[in-house]
């Protein structure tokens, strides 16, 4: 007889494993800055004062011509993002002091080709980014390069409709062939697209400028398919040019509990985290379209033009791995919500930051043991953090128990899962530094373990200074996140 849990077929880990990837993670458009680069949809989002609460993501095209021909009248703090365009050799530095291992960051595909398809790429801008791989490669830190981090060229918006449009996907396909081609071998992990399942914001997500078509609903879907095939195309070609890359999958996090145990609550929250989380991974990973999205795309009059070859494609061409970014939990009531993502309850049992984001550590756990159940492929945290608004203090730094806290509340949760069996290779914390909100285009929304000294209007020095987490995090990594 023999032991189970000895058994050279079976592992039981206590804890990380060696090689984990402590990581952190940012974007082009929330921290490069325009400078070199052609224009975005990121950029025209702007910074109100009066409306910080609710500022326009999802511009019509009256807005977007109004910002484009009088910018004078507005602030676009993403256009300046925390200049990490010029800063990042001293940032990569201050980040090497933390022992980093992986570093999460997007292309801009507008420095690649400013206006998205120009005839021929900018060599200043892959000059930037070889220059930024040489950077963490004389760091050791390993890159995770995500390509499109909801930054469309502001024209393939207003002119094609984004992912609608065959020369936008072609233009797409261009970007990442180029980008492919010149950093293969020193990418092994590849995120096409950020938060696939994310496609309130229509214009961010897939360049669909919402005044311009009908059916806004199904168009988004459409979009949608249109991303898959070309990450399938993305992953095929990457492994043909490096065999040792890999591709992931990217959910922002929307898994919801039902708001009580009423049998129409728990099978509310059951289809709608089938149809807002688990179709875009089941068919990025599993390659099919579940049987569960086409009964709700017949019932909801949606369907999906499938050119010939798309589904094989999809399904010969799945993802290695999923990477999650989570950062709160809430739930749902048959009664009082819809099926539209983002349109939930916030779960009363928990706490929220300023913006209402909940904290929820268990909730990470939960779905980590989902996913795994599910999927079986490793899993990664693309990013996870806490914003909030500060000030430096006059002992020139901040003291973010808070940050420490929730960051150290979901990397036990990730151990634990680890404990537990998921297969969970990366960590990537959100933010490294203080950098441009995505949502709402605030700087004092702060995520960072370094302060950024820059303020909505961006005003300031810009000069970086380590919080408290900062001198935490190091520990964690030096520990492999034994000391929490
Ligand atoms: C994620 C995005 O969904 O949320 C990030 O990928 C973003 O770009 C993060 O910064 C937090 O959102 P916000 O609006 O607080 O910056």
């Amino acid at each position: 007889m023999a032991s189970l849990l000895e058994s050279e077929r079976t592992s039981v880990r206590d804890g990380f494993p060696e090689g984990f990837l402590w990581g952190a993670a940012i974007s082009a458009k929330q921290a490069e800055g325009s400078e070199g680069r052609g224009l975005t949809v990121a950029d025209l989002q702007d910074f109100s004062p009066e409306n910080k609460a609710k500022v326009k993501g999802d511009l019509s095209s009256d807005e977007i011509r109004d910002r484009l021909e009088h910018p004078d009248r507005y602030c676009f703090p993403k256009e300046l993002g925390i200049e990490f365009y010029r800063r990042y050799p001293e940032d990569i530095e201050m980040l090497s002091g933390l022992g980093l291992k992986s570093f999460r960051f997007s292309m801009a595909w507008s420095r690649i080709f400013p206006n998205g398809d120009d005839a021929e790429p900018s060599e200043e801008g892959l000059a930037y980014y070889d220059a930024l791989l040489s950077c963490l490669e004389a760091h050791g830190i390993e890159p995770i390069v995500t390509l499109y981090h909801d930054d469309m060229p502001v024209s393939l918006a207003t002119r094609y409709n984004g992912f609608l449009s065959e020369h936008v996907q072609d233009a797409f396909l261009r970007y990442a062939e180029t980008v492919l081609r010149r950093f293969a071998g020193r990418v092994r992990y590849w995120i096409p697209v950020n938060q696939i399942n994310l496609t309130r914001v229509g214009l961010s997500s897939l360049g669909i400028v919402r005044d311009t078509v009908e059916d806004l609903d199904a168009k988004k879907l459409q979009g949608v398919h249109n991303k898959f095939v070309l990450c399938a195309k993305i992953a095929r070609l990457g492994r043909e040019l490096d065999p040792s890359a890999r591709f992931g999958a990217m959910l922002a996090d929307f898994l919801l509990n039902p708001l009580t145990c009423k049998p129409e609550d728990v099978i509310m929250a059951t289809q709608k985290n089938q149809m807002t989380m688990y179709f875009y991974a089941d068919v990025q990973l599993r390659g099919h379209y579940p049987g569960y999205a086409l009964r709700y795309f017949r019932d909801n009059g949606m369907d999906v033009e499938v050119r010939p070859g798309e589904l094989e494609l999809i399904a010969d061409n799945t993802m290695d791995f999923l990477a999650i970014s989570y950062y709160n939990s809430n739930v749902v009531s048959a009664e009082k919500n819809t099926m539209a993502i983002g349109d939930y309850i916030v779960n009363p049992y928990l706490e929220a930051n300023p913006w209402g984001w909940t904290v929820n550590p268990t909730g990470l756990l939960d779905g980590f043991l989902r996913y795994w159940d599910r999927y079986q492929v490793p899993l990664m945290i693309a990013e996870n953090g806490f914003g909030q608004v500060e000030e430096l203090g006059a002992d020139g730094t901040v003291h973010d128990d808070y940050r420490i806290a929730y960051l150290s509340e979901h990397i036990a949760a990730i151990r634990e899962a680890i404990r537990r069996g998921v297969d969970v290779f990366s960590y990537c914390l959100w933010s490294p530094i203080d950098m441009v909100s995505s949502g709402t285009s605030e700087m004092r929304k702060r995520y960072g373990l370094i302060y950024t000294d820059q303020d909505d209007y961006g005003n300031g020095s810009r000069r970086r200074y380590p919080k408290d987490s900062y001198a935490w995090y190091r520990k964690v990594i030096e520990t492999n996140g034994e000391t929490l």
